[in-house]
């Protein structure tokens, strides 16, 4: 009984083994097609937990949310940001739209769904394995925030 509990848990690992390896010599590379939807969903559901668990570490915002900062931040965005998400930031730069993951459309509910302390986060970290830049040595926290709220300003939602 023992040797058949064991030859099964060879064939089990002898599997996974298998399939593992498969997968990594199959595995594509290329920013021109879009990865597969458990690929996606499992990258997504990671930088989410992630972004969520680091803006938990963000202090309250130094600067106010109003007309004045928006339109620094709209600013600031011009000269940052707009290269990849867009002169409008609703419809990235083709170069954006090739890169993978995708720069995102920050008018998308997908982004304007984040917590202002996520979105600053972002901008201020950046994302590893993405395109997205971390703007910590290149910006000033209040800056961040004019941008961050510009940002938010796309969607037309209340600051939360
Ligand atoms: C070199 C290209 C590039 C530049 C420059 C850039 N971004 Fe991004 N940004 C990206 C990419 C790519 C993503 C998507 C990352 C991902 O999906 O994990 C992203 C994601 C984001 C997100 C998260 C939104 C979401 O729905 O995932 C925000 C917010 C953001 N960028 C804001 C900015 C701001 C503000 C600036 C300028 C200070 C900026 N970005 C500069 C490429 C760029």
């Amino acid at each position: 009984m023992a040797h058949k509990g064991r030859l099964a848990a060879v064939i089990i690992v002898v599997v996974v083994l298998g399939a593992v390896a498969y997968w990594i010599m199959t595995a594509d590379i290329s920013a021109v097609g879009s990865p597969g939807g458990v690929e996606t969903s499992i990258a997504d559901g990671m930088r989410e937990w992630y972004i969520g668990r680091g803006a938990k570490s963000v202090p309250p915002p130094t600067v106010a949310n109003n007309a004045e900062s928006i339109s620094q931040g709209e600013a600031l965005y011009s000269m940052s940001c707009a290269q990849c998400h867009g002169m409008n930031a609703r419809k990235p730069m083709p170069i954006g739209e090739w890169m993978n993951p995708r720069v995102p459309n920050l008018s998308s509910a997908d982004t304007q769904e984040m917590s202002d302390k996520e979105i600053f986060w972002v901008i201020k970290n950046g994302i590893r394995l993405s395109g997205m830049p971390g703007f910590a040595k290149l910006s000033t926290d209040p800056e961040i925030w004019q941008m961050t709220y510009y940002v938010r300003s796309l969607g037309a939602k209340p600051a939360r």
